[in-house]
């Protein structure tokens, strides 16, 4: 890249102050069926709402007249230390938003000390994603049958992934009737009669449109490049067809999963004390507390709410991650607060992602480090690992 391009993400970057600049940022650069396919929820969007309120309905118990010098944001996962506990979301579809992808993300993540969950559904092949230096986990899909998946787990424990992380909430893909409206399908493919239709979208962002053209126009999903449907490369639609006709493993998968994945296993998409319980009798090393970002089922509860269940039914067997609905520091110190171990983020670096590639990766997890040590000094807390439900009121 030459150095005035990387000067001027540079500078596009810097000028991000929060997660509303950054997602502003990304919807004055992207095209509206991808900007609404990352923005999105699904059906009446009630979770999506649900899940950022959540965090405006907990406030914070200060300690003051106290001076945190050094706030200490370090923890470990998995037996992995980070220095930042926030670990980037798995994110299908992340090369539409630039052309830095899930590299982007994974340097992002490398580069915040922290770790980065390569997606089923890259943009780039998950070989390519765990060459970027830094502890990467791997996330799975099922697809279409029983043999994608293990085909899937073998080249992610070729790869190097320390875990693999087994997404369970997208049995079927969440209806989000905006990408349906935009004309924005798994099933699209590049050509000319979607170049046309797409026309009015595409050409008011004609930024968007040269680096996408740049990109040789990727629209696939590499990483099942050599599942085949009628001699072509599968799509996502494709992939929800045959076998059990699940996108997410079922418990049915886990037996076969525990024996053939030697490293910590993580289940992502739990929401009750029941599951979490399932999901550790199934062999899970860690479970995520998350609702796809309100992207599946709407009438899931906010995270933050079904977070301390969970911890209290599992937390002394397993870690408990968070995800939906994180945009600032003080969020994740919630998060932390009420149990969870790290949080992870999808959006947020997906804003940065569009607005400035990688170093916009970097600089919204910047301004996460940045308002959490602000937050920890205001609160009179030295160390993220002395939060604990006392530090929180109802608001
Ligand atoms: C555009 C987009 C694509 C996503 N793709 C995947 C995916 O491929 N696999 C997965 O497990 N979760 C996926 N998710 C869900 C995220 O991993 C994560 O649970 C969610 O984004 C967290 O909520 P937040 O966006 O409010 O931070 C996706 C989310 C978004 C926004």
């Amino acid at each position: 890249m030459s150095a005035l391009v990387e000067a001027t993400r540079r500078r596009r970057a810097a000028r991000l102050l929060d997660s509303a600049d950054a997602q502003r940022a990304a919807a004055r650069v992207l095209p509206r069926g991808i900007r609404e396919y990352v923005d999105g929820g699904s059906e009446g969007e009630v979770t999506l709402r649900r899940n950022a309120r959540a965090f405006e309905d907990v406030a914070f118990a200060p300690r003051m007249a106290t001076w945190v010098d050094e706030p200490d944001l370090s923890t470990k996962v998995l037996g992995t230390p980070i220095d930042l506990p926030v670990l980037t979301a798995p994110c299908g579809g992340m090369r539409l938003v630039h052309p830095d992808g899930d590299l982007g993300l994974a340097t992002g993540a490398a580069r915040a000390g922290s770790i980065h969950v390569a997606s089923s559904a890259a943009g780039y092949t998950l070989e390519d994603i765990a060459a970027v230096d830094g502890p990467q986990w791997f996330q799975l899909y099922r697809f279409s049958s029983q043999s994608t998946m293990e085909h899937l787990v073998g080249r992610a424990a070729a790869a190097g992934y320390s875990a693999l992380v087994v997404t369970v909430d997208t049995a079927v893909a969440g209806f989000r009737s905006r990408d349906y409206k935009n004309g924005f399908s798994y099933s699209m493919r590049v050509n000319a009669r979607n170049a046309v239709k797409l026309a009015p979208q595409l050409l008011p962002k004609p930024a968007w449109l040269i680096r996408y053209l740049l990109d040789g126009l990727p629209f696939e999903i590499p990483n099942t490049a050599e599942v085949t449907v009628d001699g072509k490369p599968m799509v996502l639609t494709e992939m929800t067809k045959g076998g059990a006709g699940s996108h997410s493993p079922t418990w049915a998968d886990f037996g076969w999963l525990r024996e053939n994945w030697h490293g910590p296993l993580v289940v992502k998409g739990i929401i009750t004390p029941e599951d979490a319980r399932r999901a550790v009798d199934a062999g899970a090393d860690a479970v995520i507390v998350s609702n796809h970002g309100g992207r599946q089922l709407d009438g899931s509860p906010a995270t933050l709410t079904a977070l301390p269940k969970v911890v209290e039914a599992i937390g002394e067997h397993a870690e408990v991650l968070l995800d939906s609905g994180i945009r600032r520091g003080s969020d994740v110190l919630k998060a932390l607060a009420l149990g969870a171990r790290a949080v992870l983020v999808g959006r947020l670096p997906a804003w940065g992602l569009a607005a400035a590639g990688t170093a916009g990766v970097e600089r919204v997890l910047e301004n996460l480090r940045t308002e959490m040590v602000r937050t920890m000094r205001l609160l009179g807390c030295p160390a993220v690992a002395d939060l604990d439900p006392s530090w929180l009121e109802a608001a």
